[in-house]
């Protein structure tokens, strides 16, 4: 298995180009069984959970095509002709569960494998689940598979979550897309990923209202059609990088970032000392003077993203003074506490509470984390730390970020990428 070698303290300089969002190019794919036309994406990410959801649509029987050749164009198109999700599959990447919604809305029945639990907490699917029945569906659980059936067609429904989730939400906005009749999602998540789908299902011919909104009116149509649709920047890889930044005291340029979908992390980065500027093209983060502790709490859009709490925990492991870092989101996503320790971080958990003690700097070591938000973790720990960081099991950071140490090292970080 690779592993990743960084000798750290160079401040990072340059520029580095922000990908699409892997999480709105995943329900967005899962979106391509709703038509047998074609869907085509462009400004596709190549990322390994991106291969594994090409992978599923290809074993429902659709046509899934890269046009050119090392392109960021992806087409999805074709009758279905599977509706299993298998287990080998699905334990890979929760996020296969996207195909339920659309498989049901289209073939009226359906068989997913449960995802199981991950290493950062149990994620049910219990909402996706209640949603579907709510429409129509009958789902009982079969040797570790949802069977779901609607023989009749799904309908409209009025959902109301009793917490934003946003698979759910997703799921079940690309159920109701093709039901029959109006469905309204209460209190419904609101992340940009799920602007980006819902922009996506309107050029497909869906009717939907309150985009953007914690409430989503959507009446079904008979069928959706061909669209082109350019996947919305990922804020977590600009988020990632703009910690990068921050951490090694460098200036780096994310061109292609919006800065509007990270309100809540400039904010915290602002009262850190990290300068974040909106550019032409992008946006540039830059930190001169010394890093501060500042607090934040991780909750739903557009609060701060559960998906940005260990990248800023490790900035606050080199800050002046202390910050307090909440996840609301996660039952079990301090992971990285522990490696950061070994590091030379001075972190203790209370519950769902971090202190985070900043010192003057990290060591090196050997680490790994079992996810990908946490292995990214501790390569920025490693930029910023005294000597060699070997961060291990590479493979949850290929989940998620794009030629990772290629992109740091153009920017001057001393890393590189060591074959297993
Ligand atoms: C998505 C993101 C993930 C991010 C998370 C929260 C993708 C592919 N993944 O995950 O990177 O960390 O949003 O921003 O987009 N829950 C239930 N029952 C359900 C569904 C969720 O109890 O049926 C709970 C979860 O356990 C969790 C919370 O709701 O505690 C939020 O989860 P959710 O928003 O659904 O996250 P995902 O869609 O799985």
């Amino acid at each position: 298995m690779d592993k990743i070698r960084i000798r750290g303290g160079r401040p990072l300089s340059g520029e580095i180009v922000i990908g699409g969002a892997k999480n709105a190019g995943l329900p967005l794919m899962a979106a391509g069984l709703l038509t047998d036309e074609r869907l085509t994406l462009t400004n596709v990410p190549d990322l390994v959970d991106i291969h594994t959801m090409a992978a599923l649509l290809a074993q429902h029987g659709v046509a899934v095509e890269r046009p050119l050749a090392g392109g960021r164009e992806l087409s999805i198109g074709g009758p279905i002709s599977n509706t299993e999700a298998p287990y080998d599959i699905v334990r890979k990447m929760r996020a296969s569960v996207l195909v339920l919604g659309p498989l049901m809305a289209r073939m009226g029945h359906a068989r997913v494998s449960l995802p199981g639990g991950c290493a950062i907490g149990t994620r049910p699917v219990d909402l996706h689940f209640k949603g579907l029945e709510q429409m129509g569906a009958t789902i009982r659980l079969d040797g570790g598979y949802a069977q779901a059936e609607a023989p009749q067609g799904l309908h409209g429904a009025t959902i109301v979550f009793p917490f934003p989730s946003v698979g759910a939400t997703e799921n079940l906005l690309m159920a109701a897309s093709l039901a029959d009749g109006r469905t309204v999602l209460a209190n419904a998540a609101r992340e940009p990923e799920i602007t980006d789908l819902a922009e996506c299902l309107l050029a497909m011919g869906a009717r939907i209202e309150g985009v953007g909104t914690d409430r989503l009116t959507v009446d079904g149509v008979r069928r959706l059609h061909a669209a082109t649709h350019a996947i919305v920047p990922d804020r977590i890889e600009t988020g990632t990088y703009a910690c990068a930044a921050a951490i090694t005291g460098g200036e780096v340029h994310l061109r292609g970032a919006r800065m509007d979908h990270l309100a809540a992390l400039v904010r915290a980065l602002d009262e850190a000392g990290v300068e974040v500027v909106e550019r032409p093209g992008g946006v540039t983060v830059r930190r001169t003077g010394r890093l501060h502790g500042a607090d934040v709490m991780t909750e739903v859009y557009p609060g701060f993203p559960t998906d940005m709490q260990a990248q800023y925990m490790a900035l606050m492991c080199v800050s002046d003074g202390a910050a307090m870092v909440t996840e609301t989101i996660f039952e079990n996503r301090f992971m990285h506490v522990p490696e950061l320790n070994r590091m030379g971080a001075r972190i203790n958990v209370h519950g769902a509470s971090a202190i985070v003690r900043g010192v003057p700097a990290l060591s090196g070591a050997p680490v790994m984390a079992t996810d990908l938000r946490a292995s990214v973790s501790l390569v920025l720990a490693g930029l910023a730390a005294r000597g060699e960081t070997v961060v291990n099991r590479v493979y949850h950071l290929d989940r998620g970020y794009e030629a990772v140490e290629q992109k740091l090292a153009a920017c001057g970080a001393d890393i590189e990428r060591l074959p297993g």
